[in-house]
């Protein structure tokens, strides 16, 4: 089989057996990138047509007790300046971008334990109490399946928690040892069971990632059946322990977004911030090559600069309308439109 016909073959069957799926992320050509591209594009054009779907990024705190190696807000980076929002400054928020035309409001943040079950719960609560038209997606990493569940009674509609790699040995060279792969695929299977909107996704270009890692990720999405993921590249963040690891390129991360929007139609899937970082046209190229989704950063000023996940993050010096200023210029630059809607999963 040649790459086009792979390629071909994903948009028809929604897979393709392992073999073939090597073959293609460790052979395939710029013309094969494009031809992806095109094929991706369309079924999203089908799907969503040229509206893009927007979520107001909210970095509630940057305290972590876990210790990924790849992350910059890690515990042990003892040089990163901690902060959370009060829950006054998370709610401004949420006003400002329901005044701007936010449906979504995503509150992320490290793994951080001031923002107990309770406390989550009350946000959750007013949020939804104010603005009863608007979803809310967390992203806040592993939690016990019970603590999930509060937080879906509460009004959470979507829960992001990539999966970062799919293979057990990459995800022990990725993370400490009180972290695994096991774990985190049962915290995706429980939100999904228990009715959240549930993403997974994955760096591309992470320190010891293979190709066949890269396959193995395309085959968990296609089992585990996300409704959102997320894709952008590794890219090094200097106080971590993979400071000297090349980034991963912006061309393969575009191509696993395309071949993500071939084996899942209808899945959210963002054009990353990340991706916008390694390229000046990221974001663009991600619409372009299948993406439907984009999240600017609602963030305050001083908490955004200090939420730093990798070296040289875009918008770290913007405020919330230039952010969102800019990623409109941008998607309708490429003859787009970002709309005034929830985006819920279909
Ligand atoms: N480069 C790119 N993405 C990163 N993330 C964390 N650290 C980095 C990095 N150095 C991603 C992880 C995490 C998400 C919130 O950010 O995939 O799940």
């Amino acid at each position: 089989m040649d790459n086009m016909t792979r390629i071909d073959c994903l948009a028809k069957d929604g897979t393709l057996p392992k073999g073939e799926l090597i073959e293609l992320l460790s052979s395939y050509s710029e013309a094969d990138r494009i031809y992806a591209a095109e094929r991706a594009r369309k079924i999203s054009l089908s799907v969503f047509g040229r509206k893009i779907y927007t979520r107001g990024l909210i970095e509630i705190s940057n305290y972590c007790r876990n210790d990924c190696y790849y992350c910059g807000i890690r515990r042990s980076n003892t040089k990163a300046v901690r902060y959370r929002l009060s829950l006054d400054e998370i709610y401004y928020c949420c006003d400002w971008g329901y005044g701007a035309g936010f449906r979504t409001f995503v509150l992320q943040g490290g793994e951080d334990s001031f923002f107990t079950d309770d406390l989550l719960v009350e946000i959750i609560s007013r949020i939804k109490e104010k603005y009863s038209d608007c979803a809310i997606t967390l992203s806040l990493g592993e939690k016990e399946r019970a603590s999930y569940q509060r937080l879906f009674v509460a009004g959470a509609d979507r829960y992001l928690l990539r999966h970062e790699t799919a293979n057990e040995t990459h995800y022990c060279k990725l993370h400490p040892s009180f972290l695994t792969l096991a774990n985190r695929k049962r915290c995706l299977y429980d939100l999904k069971e228990i009715g959240f909107q549930t993403g997974c996704g994955l760096m591309v270009g992470s320190p010891f990632q293979t190709r066949e890692h890269l396959a193995e990720d395309l085959l968990f999405m296609k089992e585990f059946g996300p409704h959102m993921v997320g894709i952008g590249p590794f890219i090094p963040h200097s106080e971590t322990p993979f400071r000297d690891y090349q980034a991963g390129s912006a061309e393969d991360s575009l191509f696993m977004v395309s071949l993500v929007r071939l084996m899942h139609p209808r899945v959210l899937l963002p054009a990353t911030t990340a991706l916008g970082t390694v390229r000046s046209d990221g974001r663009e190229q991600g619409i372009l090559a299948g993406a439907n989704v984009v999240m600017p950063n609602l963030s305050p000023l001083d908490a955004r600069k200090n939420y730093l996940l990798y070296d040289n993050k875009i918008g770290t010096a913007d405020d919330a309308s230039e952010s969102l200023a800019t990623v409109k210029a941008k998607i309708e630059s490429i003859g787009y439109e970002m709309v005034v809607e929830r985006g819920d999963y279909k």
